[in-house]
C-alpha cells in the first residue's frame, strides 16, 4: 500500500495497482476533460478512458465509498458504468464569467461533477456540513409551496432548516478561479484549471469524514490533498508534473505551518 499525506511525482496509473482494494473512502478525480491543447489532457475518447478510470475507482473504494469525476456534459455519455458504480448527481458547476463567445450554438458554460456510490447507501453523506443558505423565508414556503413532491404526486410537510438547505445539484455560488483570485498559484496553473478551495471542500466534507483516506489521483497544484489536510483527512495524491508537485507540496506545507501556529 502507498504511504499516505503525500504527493507522488508519477503516472497515476503505474501507481494504482499499488493501491489497495476497497482501501478508500472518497476519489475526486479532476483529470483529463478531452478538451484543452495541453499534451496530458489529448485524450482520443474521454469516455472510454473515463469508463477505465471509474472501474478502477471502483476497485479501490470502500464500500458506501464516493468518486466525483469532473468533465464536460458529455463526459459520461453512451458508456455503460452501471457494473461498476452507482450514480447518484451530475451535479453542475455553473461559471457565469465564461466568455460566451459562440455564435452558432449555446455556448458551454458549466462543467459536469458525477457523484457515484460504491454500492446502494453513501458510507457518508454529510449535509449538515455543507448547507448553503435559504434564498427565502419559511413564511413564503409554508403559504406558497403547496405543490406535490416530485417523487411520488403527494404533498409533502415543508421542511425548513434555519442552517441552511441542501446545496442542490447546480452549484453558481462557487467562483471559479480567475487571474486575480488571491488563491491563484501561477499563471500555467490557471490553464491546467487549478480548482477553487471551497469546490474541493464541499465535496470532502460531504463525502468524508476526519480520519477517512482521500485518494486525488491528478492533483495539479494539490488542491484537494491542500484541503483534506486542512480538514484532517488523509491523502494519498499524485501527479506527473514535477512543477506542480513542487508547488502543491509548497502549499501543504503552508497548512502544515498553519495549523502549528493555532495550536501555540
Ligand atoms: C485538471 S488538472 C487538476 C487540477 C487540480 N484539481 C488543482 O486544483 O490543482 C489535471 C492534472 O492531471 C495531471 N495528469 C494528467 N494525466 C495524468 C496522469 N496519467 N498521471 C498523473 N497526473 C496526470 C495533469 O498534469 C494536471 O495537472
Amino acid at each position: 500500500m502507498l504511504e499516505v499525506n503525500r504527493i507522488y511525482h508519477a503516472d497515476a496509473f503505474e501507481l494504482f495497482p499499488q493501491i489497495d482494494d476497497g482501501s478508500i473512502d472518497l476519489a475526486v478525480c479532476d483529470g483529463p476533460y478531452g478538451i484543452t491543447t495541453n499534451k496530458w489532457d489529448r485524450i482520443s475518447n474521454i469516455q472510454e478512458f473515463n469508463l477505465r478510470l471509474i472501474s478502477i475507482f471502483a476497485a479501490k473504494l470502500k464500500d458506501g465509498g464516493a468518486l466525483y469525476l469532473f468533465g464536460k456534459p458529455n463526459c459520461i455519455d453512451f458508456i455503460d458504468y452501471r457494473p461498476f458504480l452507482n450514480l447518484r448527481a451530475k451535479i453542475v458547476w455553473y461559471q457565469p464569467s465564461r466568455l460566451a463567445q459562440g455564435r452558432i450554438n449555446y455556448t458551454n458554460n458549466y462543467d459536469i461533477i458525477c457523484y457515484f456510490i460504491k454500492g446502494d447507501r453513501p458510507k457518508t453523506y454529510d449535509l449538515d456540513a455543507i448547507r448553503v443558505s435559504q434564498l427565502v423565508e419559511l413564511e413564503h414556503r409554508l403559504r406558497c409551496e403547496r405543490v406535490p413532491s416530485v417523487t411520488n404526486g403527494k404533498y409533502g410537510k415543508t421542511k425548513f432548516n434555519g442552517d441552511g438547505k441542501n446545496p442542490g445539484d447546480v452549484w453558481g455560488d462557487i467562483k471559479q478561479l480567475t487571474y486575480k483570485s488571491k488563491e491563484l498559484v501561477n499563471r500555467d496553473a490557471l490553464n491546467t484549471i487549478q480548482k477553487p478551495e471551497q469546490l474541493m471542500e464541499r465535496l470532502v466534507k460531504a463525502s468524508s469524514t476526519e480520519g477517512d483516506l482521500v485518494l486525488d489521483p491528478f492533483a495539479g497544484v494539490g488542491t484537494c490533498s491542500v484541503v483534506c489536510r486542512r480538514l484532517g483527512r488523509h491523502f494519498i495524491g499524485i501527479e506527473r508534473d514535477s512543477q506542480f508537485v513542487e508547488i502543491a507540496n509548497n502549499r501543504l506545507q503552508d497548512v502544515a505551518n498553519d495549523l502549528a501556529g493555532r495550536l501555540f
